[in-house]
Order: structure tokens, then C-alpha cells, then sequence
């Protein structure tokens, strides 16, 4: 064997932890079992790319930089060419998106246009994470992303009970004050209301108001992630976000355009209007301390790929409602399909039961038996089908007997085929535990 210079217990605990594995578990099952149905990925359906919509967005960034902002042609080109701005050059664009789809008034100036959703959680969570007595909380199950990005920061996480209205306000109120009885400081409260990662529960607005008054009388700050809002299923209002709703800048809001425009353009943004006051008597928003921490980690979110976004944005007045017509159709059947597929294979009342989202990609299915990484790989090679423990959103090690399905990234027929095969999984998994079909 070649000698090692290094453990892994040399260097920071986050690498040996289960949470920042997860993707890379998953990812590799699926490499693993190519033949299989994936029901698993949460990723955007890839006949919908259009590989020549890159090049004419960029082109329509460039013009929009001319004939909008006056630019000359060497600015135009510095912008898009050369190190740029840290907190983004699409704020604006997004702002104009904020307020279109989701009637919310932002200020540009509050706004950093990150790598991803992934950096904003990374930077928000690195801004909050002060000192030793800091925790977040989370609804769970909770996005392992938003986990792994806490174990990189050295903040620890609660979980809060999710249940069918999205958080459980009186169990959040309860993590609060347990956690300030033992002298430790909640620095906010992770939650997804609209179409969860991975519950796919959503909250309502009475809810959403509910847990705004929550937040503003226990001075919390909520850190509202919001990837998958304009996917309603068919027939669905879409409610209002937490952020259009605040009016006490008590709510961090994560975007990002991995499902509405583009995943390898790897863009997302925060909204952090919070006012921060300087240790030089200046008062700015946190944006600005989020953008400090982004110029150490990224620089600056490339603004090649920033332009793509921004010409996607300007093709379609700024409304990706608009821009997502096609795409809010399809995962709108394919949910509806995945759901009336799981009533027609499992009988009502049975072992095996499964939510309804109103939206977004994703359905849990619970049963009577474990449901483990041992299992998704047997599942995997032995009937041809790929899902999602559940356990991998639980941050406690506790075993769940719940699966992800994903609706995402296949068709119709691959959904019929992928549950007829978690048919016969489930069917002699209940043989093999006793439990009646
Ligand atoms: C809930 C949630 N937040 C954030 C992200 C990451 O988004 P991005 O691809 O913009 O980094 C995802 C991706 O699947 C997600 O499901």
C-alpha cells in the first residue's frame, strides 16, 4: 500500500461527515446502476436544455448592458470579460424578477448574486455562525445541502418538527427556549414553504403568517429557501412567499435558477436586507457582510454565466412564470401521474401510504420496513429502480422507513416503469417482514 501523509481525522470533522457524503452516496449508486429507472434525481428534465438558448441569452445581456445601461462596447466587454462586481451584475434583473412573479420590492442593493443557492446558504450560515454558543434550527427532514453547509461552519444544527403544515410552530417556539435555556443563542430557522426538499409539504398562509409573528416575537431570523415555488401542481394557487409577506426584515431569501432556467449556469442570489451596524458607527445592509465573505470564497460569481441568467430574465420581461410555462406543465404531470401510479399499485388503507404535494418534484412514500442505503442499492441492481432514503435528510442517525420519489427527470413512462418496479420491491420486502400487501 502507498503511504498516507494525511488522516482524515487531520483535517476539518465536516469531510468524515455522513451529511457531506450524501451527494456523492447518491450520485454514485446511480453511476453505479446506469440501467436503472431514477427516481431519485431532483434535477431538472434534460430534454427541456436548449443548447443554443446559452449563446443567445449572453447576447441578449450584452445588448440589454448597450442599449439599456449605456454602456460603451469596452464596458460591455469589461463586464462580461474582466473580475466583476462581488455582490453580482444581475441584481437588478432579479430585483425586477422579485417583484413580477413574486410581488416583492427589493432593494438591488440587498441582493448577491451567488454560485448557486448552495454558496448563499454557505455564506449566510458563515455570517450567522459568530461564536461557539450559536445553533441553527431547521425544519425537518431538512435539505442535506443546508446541513452540510452548517457542518462547514462549525454550526450546529436542531431540527424542528415539520409535520403536514410545513413547520410546527409549537415545537420551534419549544427548540427556541430549550435552546436559550442552555445558554446557547438561535441564530434562525431554516424552512422551505413552498414544495419542500424533500417532504414536499407546503405551508399555508395563515401559516406563513403565523410563523412571521413567531419569528418577529422571538426575534428569529427565518432563512426561506424557495427553489421550487413556481411548480405548483395543476389547479394550485401559489401562495406567497415568506419574503412578500415580511414586513420586519426578519427573512433571509435563498433563490436559486438551477430549476427555472439553468443548473450548470450554477447562479442563485440571497436577499439580505437586514440592516447591519459597522463596528465604524455605519449602518448597511447584511448583503454587504454576505458579499465580504463571498469575495474570500469565489471572488465573484462568474458573470458569463450571470449573463445567461439575466438574458433568460430579459427574453421574458423578467418573469420566469413566463419563462416556466413548459416546464410548470410537465412536473405538474408527472406529479399527478406519480400520485394516481402509487394509488393504482398500493391499496388505500395499506402499509404503504404517500403524501399529495401541492407542487415541486418531490412525494414520500412511507412503509412498514427499513429503508436504508443497503436497500436503495439492492433496489438499485436486483429490480431496477432508484429513490431516495429519507434517512439522508434526518441529521440524528435515526432510522426512517420513508423514500424520496422524484418526478423531475423522467417521463410518463419512466415513472410507470420505475413504480412497477418499486411494486415488486415493496411487495416482497411486506412478504419478507409479514405485513399484508
Ligand atoms: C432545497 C434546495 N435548496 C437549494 C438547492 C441548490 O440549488 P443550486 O443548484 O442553485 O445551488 C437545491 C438543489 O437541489 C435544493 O433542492
Amino acid at each position: 500500500m502507498e503511504p498516507v501523509e494525511l488522516t482524515v481525522a487531520d483535517l476539518h470533522p465536516s469531510v468524515d461527515d455522513p451529511a457531506l457524503n450524501s451527494m456523492n452516496f447518491l450520485n454514485e449508486v446511480a453511476q453505479h446502476y446506469p440501467e436503472a429507472v431514477s427516481l431519485a434525481a431532483g434535477r431538472p428534465y434534460e430534454e427541456f436544455f436548449d443548447s443554443a438558448a446559452p449563446a443567445r441569452h449572453l447576447d441578449t445581456f450584452r445588448r440589454h448592458l448597450a442599449d439599456d445601461l449605456g454602456l460603451s462596447p469596452a464596458q460591455v466587454d469589461r463586464t462580461l470579460l474582466q473580475y466583476g462586481r462581488t455582490k453580482g451584475i444581475v441584481h437588478h434583473l432579479i430585483a425586477r424578477n422579485l417583484a413580477v412573479d413574486e410581488q416583492l420590492t427589493v432593494d438591488p442593493e440587498t441582493i448577491v448574486v451567488t454560485v448557486g443557492c448552495q454558496e448563499a446558504m454557505f455564506l449566510v450560515l458563515r455570517a450567522l455562525r459568530a461564536g461557539p454558543r450559536d445553533v441553527l434550527l431547521a425544519v425537518a427532514p431538512t435539505y442535506v445541502g443546508l446541513t452540510g453547509a452548517a457542518r462547514l461552519v462549525d454550526l450546529p444544527v436542531r431540527p424542528v418538527a415539520g409535520g403536514p403544515d410545513g413547520v410546527d410552530l409549537a415545537d420551534l417556539r419549544a427548540q427556541v427556549c430549550r435552546v436559550r435555556a442552555e445558554g446557547l443563542r438561535p441564530r434562525g430557522c431554516y424552512v422551505m414553504p413552498d414544495f419542500a426538499n424533500p417532504s414536499g409539504v407546503s405551508m399555508g398562509l395563515d401559516q406563513r403568517r403565523r410563523l412571521l409573528d413567531l419569528a418577529a416575537e422571538e426575534e428569529l431570523l427565518l432563512i426561506e429557501d424557495n427553489p421550487y415555488g413556481l411548480f405548483p401542481a395543476a389547479g394550485t394557487e401559489r401562495v406567497p412567499t415568506l419574503k412578500a409577506l415580511d414586513t420586519r426584515r426578519r427573512v433571509v431569501y435563498l433563490g436559486s435558477f438551477a430549476k427555472t432556467v439553468l443548473p450548470g449556469a450554477r447562479v442563485g442570489y440571497v436577499v439580505a436586507d437586514q440592516r447591519v451596524a459597522g463596528s465604524d458607527g455605519t449602518v448597511g445592509p447584511l448583503a454587504d457582510q454576505l458579499a465580504k465573505i463571498k469575495s474570500m470564497v469565489t471572488v465573484n460569481t462568474s458573470p458569463i454565466a450571470q449573463a445567461v441568467i439575466g438574458g433568460a430574465l430579459l427574453a421574458h420581461d423578467c418573469s420566469l412564470v413566463a419563462a416556466t410555462a413548459r416546464e410548470r406543465a410537465a412536473y405538474a404531470r408527472n406529479l399527478r401521474h406519480m400520485v394516481d401510479g402509487l394509488a393504482a399499485r398500493f391499496p388505500a388503507g395499506g402499509p404503504v401510504r404517500w403524501n399529495v404535494p401541492a407542487g415541486g418534484f418531490f412525494v414520500v412514500v412511507t412503509v412498514p420496513f427499513a429503508v436504508d442505503d443497503a436497500l436503495l442499492h439492492r433496489s438499485a441492481r436486483s429490480y431496477g429502480v432508484l429513490w431516495t432514503p429519507m434517512a439522508h435528510f434526518y441529521d440524528d442517525g435515526a432510522r426512517v422507513r420513508a423514500l424520496r420519489l422524484s418526478v423531475s427527470a423522467v417521463t410518463p413512462a419512466q415513472i410507470e416503469l420505475g413504480l412497477d418496479r418499486l411494486a415488486a420491491l415493496v411487495s416482497d420486502e411486506l412478504a419478507a417482514v409479514g405485513s399484508p400487501a
